[in-house]
C-alpha cells in the first residue's frame, strides 16, 4: 500500500518505492509539508523534520506556540489573509467583499484505490487496479462553513504525484474564491534555478532558465488559452543540475486556460512552488452547497536530472492523459495543403496535390483554411460551416470520396470556437461573441471569438461541427484556434459573476471536445492554436497530437522542439516539412535537414508536392519510406537531449525503443565552422550490452564524410554511450557541406554477432 497514515504523529507518507511525498499536521491542525524526494522507508516518522522555530516580526494564529510563525512554515494549502504572506493557495471573501482568514483544519482523511475523475476537466487516469492510490485529505474553516478537499495521487510506478482540489461552501452564506490553486509544494531552501518554457508565435517553448531571487518569479497567461507565450510547465533545478544529475522538480499544469505557475522565495529563503488558474482575471461565486474543482497538477521529482523528469512526463502524458483509438496507434504520415495553396484552391488543384502526395508514399491528405463559406482570405466566414461550392462543387463528401478512391484517407481544418464579423452566423447572432466592454470588441486576426461559456453555444457547435464530419469520410480533423480572448464578458453571467467567465470558456471547450471526440472516436484529432499557443496537457487529453508550431524552418524547431520534449512526448508533436526559402524565416535548409528534425514527432508535408524537382521527388519518397519503417522509434520511443540549447551551434537528440533494440539519433550542426575541432556525442538510454550496427545517413553528400567514415559498422552499447560517435573532425573537406548540415544514426541489435 503506497500511503500510509501515523495516527501518533499525524502524519502522511505517500511511497512507492520511487519516491516519497510526507506531510504533518501543524499545530493548528492545517497540513504541513515535509518532505517529497527519493523514497524513505514508510515505517519510520519524520515529523521531527517539521521543528518550529520562532522568527522575530512574525505571525502566530492565535492561542497557538510563539515559535509557529506562519510565514515560516511549510504548508500544504496556506490561505491568504492569515499571516502567512508568501503567494496563498486560497483566498476567498463573504459576498459583500470581507476578507475570510481561512483557517483551514483537518477533519478527517481517507485512502481510495482508484484516481477519481475531475469534474468536467481532463486530468490523467489509470486503467487499471493497483496502478494508484489516492490520499484525500479533508479539511474546514469553522467560521465561513468552507471545506477543502485536497487529492494526492500517487501512481505506483512513477514519480510523480497528481493533485488537485475541491472547494465546498458548507455555510450558509455566499462566498467569492479569489484564488484556487492546484498545487503548492515548499521547498525548504531557495538554492534551485527556474527553468521557463517561453517565447511567442513561431518561437513556442525556448528554454529559459535563471537563478530565483528573493520574491517571486511566475509565468502565466491571461489571454484565454495556456499561450505562446509561456507552457503551463515550470522545472526547479539545483544549479547544477543537468540531464543526467541533479536534483529537478517539475509543476505542470493540466489545463487550457488562464493560470500561473511560480515560485517564491520567502524572506526564510523557503521556495514555494505553486501551480493553479491565474487569480488575476479570476473569481468565483460560491453558493451555500456548491462546489469548485481546480485543475490537477502534476508534480515530478528527479534525483537525476532532466532525463528522468521527460521520460516521466512523456509515458504518463502518452500512456495515461492521452485516450482513446490513436493513444497507442502509429499516427499516419499526411500532407497539409497550408503552405502549398494558402486559400487559393479549387478541387482540381487539391486532387492533383493529393495524387502526387500518394505517389510520395503519404497516406493523409489534410485540406486546411479555406472550404467553407465565402472564404478566400482571413476576413470572413468563420463560423458558416457549410462547404463553398465554388471551389468544391461536390462538397466536402465529393472530395473525401475522391481523396479515399486515391487510397489517402481524408483529413479536415475547423477553427470552430471562431466567428468572423462577417459570417452569416454572426448576422444571426451578434450576441454570441464575447464581449464587448463598452461598444467595441477587440478583433485578432479580423475574428471574433464564441462564448463557449453558454451551454447553448457548445450545443450549436457540437450539433453543427458533428453533423459535418458525420456528412464525409473524415478520417482526421485538425482544430485551430487563432486568437486570443479579450473583452472577457459572458452574456449570461450578472456583473458580479463575470470573473468566471474565463474558467467557464474553458468548461465550455472541453465540454465540447469530449463530446465531439466521443461522437467521433476513430478520428484523429490534432489541436492547434497558430501553431501551439494551446499545447498543454488539458489539450493533450482530447486531441493527441498537436501543431507543434506555425514555425516549419528546420533551424527554428530545433529550439521549438528541443523545449516542447522536456513535457510533451513525440507521439504529440505536429512536425512537417515545407518548402525553401521558409514561409516564416526565408532560411534555405538542405531537405534532408528538414525530414531530419521533422522525424522527430508525428511527421508530415506542409508543401506542393507539384512543385518538386524530379531530385527531391525522388528523396521524399525515400524520406516516407524511413519514416515508416523508423516511425514506431520516432513516435513512441523513449527520448533524450543530447547537446543543444539556444545558444548553441549543434542541437542533438535520439529515440530509442522501449526494448532498446533500435534507436535513432539526430545531429544537426547549424552554421558550418571552418577548421573545427570533432567532439564526442555520448549516447543514452541504450544496452550496454548489446551490439548495434551503426548507419549513418547525412543531409548532404560528400565524397569523404568523416561521421560516416568513423561511426559506421559494430559498437556494443557501452561503447556508444560512455565512448560515443565522432561527430565533425573533417577539416577542409567538410566546406562542400555548408550550413544547417546534419546526419541521421541508426542503429540496430545486432543479435547474429
Ligand atoms: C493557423 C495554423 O497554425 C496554420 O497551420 C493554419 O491552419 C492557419 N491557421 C489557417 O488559417
Amino acid at each position: 500500500m503506497p500511503i500510509f497514515w501515523n495516527e501518533e504523529q499525524k502524519e502522511f507518507h505517500l511511497t512507492n518505492g520511487i519516491v516519497s511525498y510526507i506531510m504533518a499536521l501543524l499545530p493548528d491542525s492545517s497540513p504541513g509539508f515535509i518532505y517529497f524526494g527519493r523514497a524513505l522507508d514508510p515505517s519510520r516518522s519524520y515529523a521531527y523534520l517539521q521543528y518550529l522555530e520562532g522568527r522575530g516580526a512574525s505571525t502566530q494564529p492565535e492561542g497557538m506556540p510563539a515559535e509557529y510563525c506562519l510565514d515560516f512554515t511549510c504548508r500544504e494549502y496556506p490561505s491568504a489573509f492569515r499571516g502567512d504572506f508568501r503567494t496563498a493557495a486560497i483566498g476567498a471573501r463573504a459576498k459583500d467583499g470581507k476578507p475570510l482568514a481561512l483557517d483551514l483544519c483537518y477533519r478527517d482523511h481517507r485512502i481510495l484505490d482508484t484516481k477519481p475523475e475531475i469534474p468536467g476537466q481532463p486530468s490523467c487516469y489509470t486503467e487499471s487496479n493497483g496502478e494508484a492510490e489516492t490520499l484525500l485529505i479533508q479539511l474546514k474553516d469553522e467560521y465561513s462553513g468552507l471545506e477543502v478537499d485536497l487529492y494526492y495521487t500517487i501512481y505506483s510506478a512513477a514519480p510523480v504525484l497528481c493533485r488537485h482540489t475541491c472547494i465546498r461552501n458548507r455555510g450558509p452564506d455566499t462566498l467569492v474564491l479569489e484564488r484556487a490553486m492546484s498545487s503548492v509544494l515548499d521547498l525548504d531552501d531557495d538554492e534551485w534555478d527556474f527553468i521557463q518554457f517561453s517565447g511567442s508565435w513561431a518561437r513556442e517553448r525556448h528554454e529559459y532558465r535563471s537563478r530565483l531571487r528573493p520574491g517571486s518569479q511566475a509565468v502565466s497567461s491571461s489571454r484565454g488559452m495556456s499561450s505562446h507565450q509561456h507552457n503551463p510547465a515550470v522545472l526547479l533545478a539545483r544549479p547544477d543540475a543537468t540531464e543526467t544529475a541533479g536534483e529537478v522538480y517539475a509543476a505542470v499544469l493540466i489545463y487550457s486556460g488562464n493560470f500561473e505557475i511560480g515560485a517564491d522565495v520567502g524572506s526564510h529563503g523557503h521556495c514555494r512552488l505553486y501551480s493553479g488558474i491565474n487569480p488575476e482575471s479570476f473569481s468565483w461565486e460560491l453558493k451555500s452547497g456548491a462546489e469548485f474543482y481546480t485543475p490537477e497538477s502534476v508534480t515530478a521529482y528527479s534525483s537525476q536530472g532532466f532525463e528522468q523528469i521527460s521520460l516521466t512526463f512523456h509515458r504518463l502524458f502518452r500512456e495515461r492523459l492521452a485516450r482513446g483509438y490513436w493513444r497507442d496507434r502509429e499516427r499516419p504520415v499526411l500532407l497539409n495543403n497550408w503552405e502549398a495553396t494558402y486559400f487559393d484552391f479549387d478541387e482540381a488543384k487539391l486532387l492533383a496535390i493529393a495524387s502526387e502526395s500518394k505517389a510520395l508514399g503519404v497516406e493523409l491528405f489534410v485540406l486546411d483554411d479555406g472550404w467553407f463559406g465565402k472564404r478566400n482570405d482571413d476576413t470572413s466566414s468563420l463560423g458558416d460551416w457549410f462547404v463553398n461550392t465554388k471551389k468544391l462543387p461536390d462538397g466536402i463528401d465529393g472530395l473525401a470520396r475522391k481523396i479515399e478512391a486515391l487510397g489517402l484517407r481524408f483529413g479536415l481544418w475547423i477553427e470552430p470556437e471562431m466567428v468572423n464579423p462577417d459570417s452569416r452566423l454572426f448576422e444571426q447572432h451578434p450576441d454570441w461573441a464575447v464581449g464587448p466592454l463598452g461598444n467595441k470588441r477587440t478583433l485578432a486576426r479580423n475574428q471574433y471569438v464564441l462564448d463557449l461559456s453558454r451551454q447553448e453555444i457548445v450545443d450549436y457547435l457540437f450539433k453543427t461541427i458533428s453533423s459535418l464530419l458525420g456528412s464525409a469520410p473524415v478520417s482526421y480533423v485538425k482544430w485551430d484556434m487563432n486568437r486570443n480572448l479579450t473583452e472577457p464578458v459572458s452574456a449570461c453571467l450578472p456583473p458580479e459573476r463575470q470573473g468566471e467567465f474565463f474558467h467557464r470558456y474553458i468548461l465550455g471547450f472541453y465540454e465540447l471536445y469530449r463530446r465531439l471526440t466521443e461522437a467521433f472516436p476513430k478520428i484523429l484529432f490534432e489541436s492547434c492554436a497558430s501553431g501551439g499557443g494551446r499545447f498543454d496537457g488539458a489539450t493533450l487529453a482530447f486531441a493527441p497530437q498537436a501543431w507543434t508550431s506555425d514555425n516549419t524552418d528546420a533551424v527554428e524547431r530545433l529550439a521549438i522542439q528541443w523545449g516542447s520534449s522536456y513535457m510533451y512526448p513525440l507521439s504529440s508533436t505536429g512536425a512537417h516539412v515545407s518548402d525553401v526559402p521558409n514561409h516564416q524565416v526565408g532560411r534555405i535548409t538542405p531537405l534532408w535537414t528538414r525530414a531530419f528534425v521533422a522525424y522527430f514527432g508525428a511527421f508530415g508535408y506542409e508543401l506542393d508536392p507539384l512543385k518538386l524537382s524530379i531530385e527531391d521527388r525522388e528523396a521524399i519518397k525515400r524520406q516516407i519510406v524511413f519514416y515508416k519503417k523508423w516511425r514506431a522509434v520516432f513516435q513512441f520511443g523513449n527520448f533524450y537531449r543530447l547537446k543543444g540549447g539556444l545558444q548553441d551551434n549543434e542541437y542533438a537528440w535520439m529515440t530509442v525503443s522501449a526494448d532498446k533494440q533500435k534507436a535513432v539519433v539526430l545531429r544537426v550542426q547549424i552554421l558550418s565552422r571552418p577548421n573545427s575541432r570533432s567532439s564526442r556525442l555520448r549516447l543514452r538510454g541504450l544496452d550496454a550490452d548489446q551490439d548495434y550496427q551503426v548507419q549513418v545517413l547525412p543531409s548532404v553528400q560528400l565524397k569523404d564524410d568523416a561521421s560516416i567514415r568513423l561511426n559506421s559498422g559494430s559498437r556494443t552499447g557501452a561503447e556508444l554511450m560512455h565512448a560515443g560517435l565522432i561527430c565533425g573532425g573533417d577539416g577542409w573537406a567538410s566546406a562542400g557541406r555548408g550550413d544547417f548540415a546534419s546526419w541521421l544514426f541508426t542503429l540496430e541489435a545486432d543479435n547474429e554477432s
